[in-house]
């Protein structure tokens, strides 16, 4: 469903999506590390010279470290703003698309993460280092598949943490898309999903970067789930694993 929402908002925004905010919520499907710094070019380049580098703003344009914004709260009702600008005021609209608007807005959210998050934290993050080896957190999230989750806390809130743990499918960006196909003599390939055009698709297995000829596959499927599993941890454990995280912790 989630993904559904994704694609029509995608093609709003190339159409011209309201301005006003909608009643559809939708959170941030560009927020993860790599996206941040991509979107930390954008506001350097085009942001930063009204809001400032360090997004502290001045003459006219607003604070973005408190975490408070003045047009909209929701994560839609500010990309709609950075996508159509503030009429009547220097904010203009910008040429960006989708997935650089929303890159943008994941690193102006980034101003304020720490503050707002710095006093929520209640789990123990020594207990919460363990539970990430001995779930097999680690597994994944060291070894590539998965992102580097290094330094998160001071792009996330505690909430968005904790949903990523408990609730893995609410959100799943594009590039952790998965495919399963098998080849014309039989064989079986599974992989994260990397690029494709018409003829062939790239993907990344333990073993590497592949690429592929669609002509030589019998069957393509591409999977929007994400492998990570449900937690069945307690909910003191997973504030374990979100204070381990938030303090840094990654391996
Ligand atoms: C020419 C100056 C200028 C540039 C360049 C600019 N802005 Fe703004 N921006 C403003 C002003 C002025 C406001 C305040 C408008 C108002 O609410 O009165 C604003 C407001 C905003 C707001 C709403 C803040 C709130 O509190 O609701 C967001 C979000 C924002 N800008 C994002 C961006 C992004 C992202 C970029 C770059 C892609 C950008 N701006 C580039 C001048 C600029
Ligand atoms: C089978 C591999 C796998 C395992 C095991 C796994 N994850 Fe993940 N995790 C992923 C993938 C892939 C993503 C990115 C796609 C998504 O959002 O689900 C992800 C996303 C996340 C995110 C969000 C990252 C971001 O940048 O927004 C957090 C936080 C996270 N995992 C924590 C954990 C914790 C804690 C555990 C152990 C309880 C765990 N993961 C176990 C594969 C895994």
């Amino acid at each position: 469903m989630r993904y559904f929402k994704l694609i029509s908002l995608l093609a709003g925004a190339t159409l011209g999506w309201a301005q006003e905010e909608s009643s559809l919520t939708m959170t941030n499907p560009f927020n993860t590390p790599a996206d941040r710094e991509n979107g930390a070019r954008i506001f350097l380049s085009q942001c930063a010279s009204c809001h400032g580098r360090d997004g502290r703003g001045g003459q006219g344009t607003p604070d973005f470290t408190t975490g408070q914004f003045r047009r909209a709260s929701s994560d839609e009702g500010l990309f709609a703003i950075i996508n159509k600008g503030v009429p009547g005021t220097t904010m203009p609209a910008f040429g960006l698309n989708a997935r650089e608007t929303w890159s943008t807005l994941a690193y102006i959210r980034s101003f304020s993460a720490g503050r707002a998050t710095a006093t929520a934290v209640k789990g123990d993050s020594a207990r919460g280092a363990a539970l990430f080896r001995s779930e097999g957190c680690a597994r994944c999230h060291v070894d590539g598949t998965a992102p580097d989750l290094a330094g998160i806390g001071k792009f996330q809130s505690v909430g968005e943490i904790r949903r990523s743990i408990v609730d893995p499918q609410a959100d799943v960006p594009p590039q952790y898309f998965r495919i399963r196909a098998t080849t014309k003599a039989g064989a079986t390939l599974t992989g994260t999903r990397l690029n494709e055009d018409t003829y062939s698709v790239q993907y990344r297995d333990s073993s590497g970067l592949k690429s592929v000829m669609k002509s030589a596959l019998s069957t393509y499927e591409i999977v929007r789930t994400s492998p990570m599993p449900a937690t069945k941890l307690t909910d003191a454990q997973v504030d374990d694993l979100v204070a381990f995280l938030m303090t840094g912790g990654s391996r």
